[in-house]
């Protein structure tokens, strides 16, 4: 990557707390370990993995929405790792986030109009009559109207709703932006609206995205270089074209035989094996080892490094020998 980062983190690690069963140490989960990777301006980073593999965790790190256990957040070349609350206030408007379910987060009593112009009013900006017409050109630019600003969130569609909360995330101008499964809830007919509309958004704002999404096939169509990750670590990170047609490690070529969104391609013929370990207890030496079609013994052993494989390209898997 040339362009210097705007967002960066350095051997991000997150460990929860477990309650305690019965008598013995506390339960400790590892949910992301070790994770570095920068997001240029403008640009989309996926990170794919399946359920519990630390998605969601690394993006409230990304955010400081909660603290890491080890590692570093850089936002636009600042460590704000540690950076006190006060300090941190200016740059929340630059980072926003979407989720997965709009509803959640739009308070069914008020309008939507009102709960865009909210976000507005907390970060300071505009009078109260020039929020409105903010309000009304942020609903005309997601594919809306002026109008529906009066309507409450239950009289819109699944599809709209999220198309509301992508316009309040992007009400106070942020650079850069968390989408976490945002299209995971909607039926697979809606998703291509509202995956067009973010890129479209997403290109002519210059926006940096960390596009996070179980889905192989959703995240091709966002994301400019992919991240893959196993219990809480990178196994590859390449761009999105290069990890589509020539996977490196077993684990992208096993999720990528594995996703039904991308039939009628020639598939790599690879077969996860059994189900995916307690994070709390994950295997020694490379995670993925128990699902691995090519493991061999030195794999329990030896903890494989995340390293430099062709252009832009890095994987962290101890066979070299590997071709999909
Ligand atoms: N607050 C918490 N306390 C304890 N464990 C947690 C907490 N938050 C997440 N975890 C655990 O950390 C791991 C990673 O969770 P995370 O939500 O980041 O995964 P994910 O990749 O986003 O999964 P999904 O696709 O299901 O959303 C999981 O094992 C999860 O159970
Ligand atoms: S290090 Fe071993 S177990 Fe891990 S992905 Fe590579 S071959 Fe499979
Ligand atoms: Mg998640």
């Amino acid at each position: 990557m040339t362009a210097t980062p705007l967002v960066e983190t350095r051997g991000l690690g997150k460990v929860f707390d477990l309650p305690r069963d019965g008598f013995g140490p506390r339960p400790r989960l590892r949910a992301v370990d070790d994770v570095s990777l920068s997001i240029a301006p403008g640009e989309v980073l996926g990170l794919v993995g399946e359920s519990g593999s630390g998605k969601s965790t690394i993006g409230r790190l990304v955010l400081r929405l909660i603290e890491p256990s080890s590692g570093s957040v850089a936002f636009d070349g600042r460590d704000i790792t540690r950076m006190p609350a006060s300090q941190l206030r200016p740059l929340r408007r630059s980072m926003q986030m979407v989720f997965q379910d709009p509803y959640a987060s739009l308070n069914p009593r008020r309008n939507v109009g009102d709960a865009i112009a909210e976000v507005l009013a907390l970060h300071g900006i505009g009078a109260a009559a020039e929020r409105r017409e903010r309000v009304a050109a942020l609903l005309t630019q997601v594919g809306l109207s002026a109008e529906d600003a009066a309507r409450r969130p239950r009289e819109f569609s699944g599809g709209q709703r999220q198309r509301i909360a992508i316009a309040r995330a992007l009400a106070v101008g942020p650079r850069f932006l968390v989408a976490d499964e945002p299209v995971s809830a909607l039926d697979v007919s809606v998703q291509a609206g509202i995956l067009a509309l973010m890129r479209e958004l997403q290109d002519g704002l210059g926006l940096a995205m960390l596009f996070i999404s179980h889905d192989l096939g959703v995240v091709e169509v966002m994301a400019d270089r992919v991240m893959v990750l196993y219990l809480g670590r990178v196994m590859e990170v390449a761009p999105t074209r290069a990890i589509y047609t020539t996977p490196r490690h077993p684990y992208s070529a096993g999720l990528l035989a594995a996703a039904p969104l991308l039939a009628g391609r020639e598939r790599p013929a690879v077969q996860l094996r059994d189900e995916i370990p307690s994070p709390a207890d994950p295997p020694s030496g490379c995670v993925f080892r128990t699902r691995c079609p090519f493991a061999l013994p030195r794999c329990a052993e030896e903890t494989p490094p995340l390293r430099p494989v062709g252009e832009g390209r890095q994987m962290a898997c101890l066979r070299d020998d590997l071709v999909f």
